[in-house]
């Protein structure tokens, strides 16, 4: 079962005055929290803070009640399985004897280690390749063999940094599958800078922007609340004239294809079928296209 982590006013000042990260406070419960944001927006900073793996400049991070960096430390770090965006393996060994090793390193003995690596292995679809040495493994290998190193020490929080970054994207859905069936009751806090992915698999989502957080909430909340307007796009025959519509302005995206941006769909739509008849032109095709979390987050990011 996964329980709560929370980080509080964390800031991070990398040596040489970088300050990357700038007083954060986060929360993620059971279930999947997302942490999305451009490059250098401190996703793996923050993520590295709440795993134990860096030191926070100022603030806390409590994992399960318990403080990260007082003197619970290491009951704290044992709640938590972290696979960092480039985990580092012995090219040379197997899978297994990759996780074995993982295991020895958290303190497990042997036997235990061996066991662990061989569930896992199993839980994870990794049979047929567990033997193989990981200079062999793909990207989608490579990130499996991550997760399963993270969830050696049994944790309750699993924290991922770019989980599918590299991925393609039948490789993408096939992890997710697999996070979503044989995870779903960890606390899962992961990165990615894909919205899409952000909207799709998290409960929560945090956008980071330049080091701190720019909004948090459901995806569904914060596009309700921030995303511009929804929007209709018209296919009509190629050389149709775009139309003003009742104070509405076309942006043309192609040859015949026309957007506006509308309080109400339904009413935009016909409004736009009406107007483009009346002169005579077919209208082939409708679509509206409802915000997006990536939109949320390019309106965040562009209003500070
Ligand atoms: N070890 C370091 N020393 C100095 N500066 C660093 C170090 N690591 C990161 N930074 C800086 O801190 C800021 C935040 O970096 P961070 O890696 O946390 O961002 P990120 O959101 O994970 O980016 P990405 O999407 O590229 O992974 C960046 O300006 C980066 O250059
Ligand atoms: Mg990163």
């Amino acid at each position: 079962m996964g329980c709560i982590v929370r980080g509080r006013g964390l800031y991070k000042e990398y040596p040489g005055g970088v300050l990357a990260v700038k007083g954060v406070d986060l929360e993620a419960r059971p279930g999947k929290t997302a942490l999305m944001g451009p490059n250098g927006s401190g996703k793996t900073t923050t993520l590295s803070m709440l795993a134990g793996a860096l030191k926070p400049s100022r603030g806390e991070v409590e994992v399960c009640g318990l403080n990260l960096w007082g003197r619970e430390w290491l009951e704290a770090r044992r709640k938590i399985g972290f696979a960092p965006q480039d985990m580092p393996f012995r090219d040379k060994l197997t899978g297994r004897e990759n996780l074995v090793w993982h295991g020895l390193l958290r303190g497990l003995s042997l036997g235990e280690a061996s066991r662990r690596a061989r569930r896992l292995g199993e839980e994870l679809g990794m049979s047929s390749y567990l033997d193989r040495r990981v200079a062999t493994y793909s990207g989608g290998m490579r990130r499996r063999l991550s997760i399963a190193a993270a969830l050696m020490g049994e944790p309750e929080v699993l924290i991922l940094d770019e989980p599918t970054s590299g991925l393609d994207p039948g490789a993408r859905e096939e992890l997710w599958g697999l996070i979503e069936s044989r995870l779903r009751d960890l606390t899962i806090v992961f990165s990615t800078h894909l919205g899409e992915e952000a909207e799709r698999h998290a409960d929560i989502v945090y956008l980071f922007s330049r080091g701190r957080v720019a909004a948090w909430g459901r995806p569904g909340e914060l596009i309700e609340r921030y995303a511009p307007r929804p929007r209709i796009v018209l296919y009509l025959q190629e050389d149709a004239e775009p139309l003003e519509i009742d104070g509405m302005r076309p942006q043309v995206l192609g040859p015949g294809v026309v957007s506006y941006t509308v309080d109400d769909p339904g009413m935009g739509m016909r409004a736009a079928i009406d107007a483009y008849t009346l002169r005579g032109v077919a209208v082939e095709r409708v679509e509206v296209r409802r915000p997006s979390l990536e939109e949320v987050f390019l309106a965040v990011a562009r209003g500070g």
